[in-house]
């Protein structure tokens, strides 16, 4: 890497920063195609963020990324936050339009890119299961793509405020899986983090169809195999991290984003 005064600092504002993979996505990727950039990771505790966005500002960075758990907080503090992220309810990258600092999301293209490497989704039944923040981005991003969707939650009662909000067809509790088949299933529960727990009974799962876990650890979580035992095809939520990744790069840059130079430095 040789940086320069021209070179342009980018990076991602979380807290806690240690677990990060974006540093090494996105430094990936402008090697790749020679931008001329340098992305760090900034810790940023929630009392600091104005001070962050401030910061942003009067250092010129570029693109600032943004995590948990600053996601909803952020959008006080931009000059603009444009209707996708508006819809979401969260931000989750700020660009410079000239000197007005813009918030956008791409964590529902995480989504959809994800899904589409294997299948297209226009006129396919989804079903979420989850109502947390990453259900509203998959839920937005399905929709977008044309697809049905219902949401089904431990708290039913969320799943219909979500679908309601969104557009969503119907929901229910997470014990309705039982009834309804789908051709795509995701899930955005926290279950399955760190364990070898699954938020479905596997008897309830439907056979064959895609199903896309946002839960990225571990990579195989307990409900992937149990889908891919039924004949599903699955996909591992770390190519939701890289196809936001991929679609923050290109916001910025509007050059095609290299996605296996990406996928590849996520590890
Ligand atoms: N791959 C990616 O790119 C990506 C991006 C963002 C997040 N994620 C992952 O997505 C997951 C959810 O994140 P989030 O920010 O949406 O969280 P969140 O807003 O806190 O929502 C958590 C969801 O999980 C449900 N849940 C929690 N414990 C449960 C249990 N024991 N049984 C059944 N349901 C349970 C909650 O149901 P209730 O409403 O009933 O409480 C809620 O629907 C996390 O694991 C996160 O790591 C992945």
């Amino acid at each position: 890497m040789h940086i320069t005064a021209e070179t342009a600092l980018c990076g991602i504002a979380l807290h806690p920063a240690g677990h990060t993979r974006s540093p090494a996505m996105h430094n990936a990727a402008y090697a790749a195609l020679s931008i001329d950039a340098v992305y760090l990771a900034f810790d940023v505790r929630p009392a600091e963020l104005a001070d962050a966005v401030a910061g942003m500002r009067g250092l010129g960075i570029r693109q600032l990324s943004v995590s948990l758990p600053h996601k909803e907080a952020i959008l006080a503090h931009l000059d603009e936050v444009d209707e996708t992220a508006r819809r979401i309810g969260a931000v989750n990258t700020v660009l410079r339009r000239g000197d007005a600092l813009v918030g956008t999301n791409t964590d529902w293209l995480g989504a959809v890119g994800a899904l589409e490497r294997e299948t297209r989704l226009e006129d396919r039944q989804a079903i979420v299961l989850g109502a947390g923040g990453t259900a509203r981005a998959v839920v937005y991003g399905l929709r977008a793509r044309g697809a049905r969707v219902h949401v089904l939650n431990r708290t039913p009662e969320k799943a219909r405020a979500l679908a309601d909000d969104l557009g969503a067809e119907g929901a229910g509790g997470l014990e309705e899986l039982a009834d309804r088949p789908y051709d795509v299933l995701v899930n955005t529960t926290s279950v399955g983090l760190g364990s070898d727990a699954s938020p479905v009974d596997p008897d309830h799962l439907g056979r064959g169809g895609v199903v896309l876990d946002a839960v990225y650890e571990p990579e195989r979580t307990r409900l992937l195999r149990d889908a891919e035992a039924r004949g599903a095809r699955v996909v591992s939520g770390r190519w939701m991290l890289v196809y936001q990744a991929v679609a923050q790069l290109e916001a910025w840059t509007g050059q095609t984003a290299p996605v296996e130079v990406m996928a590849k430095a996520f590890g």
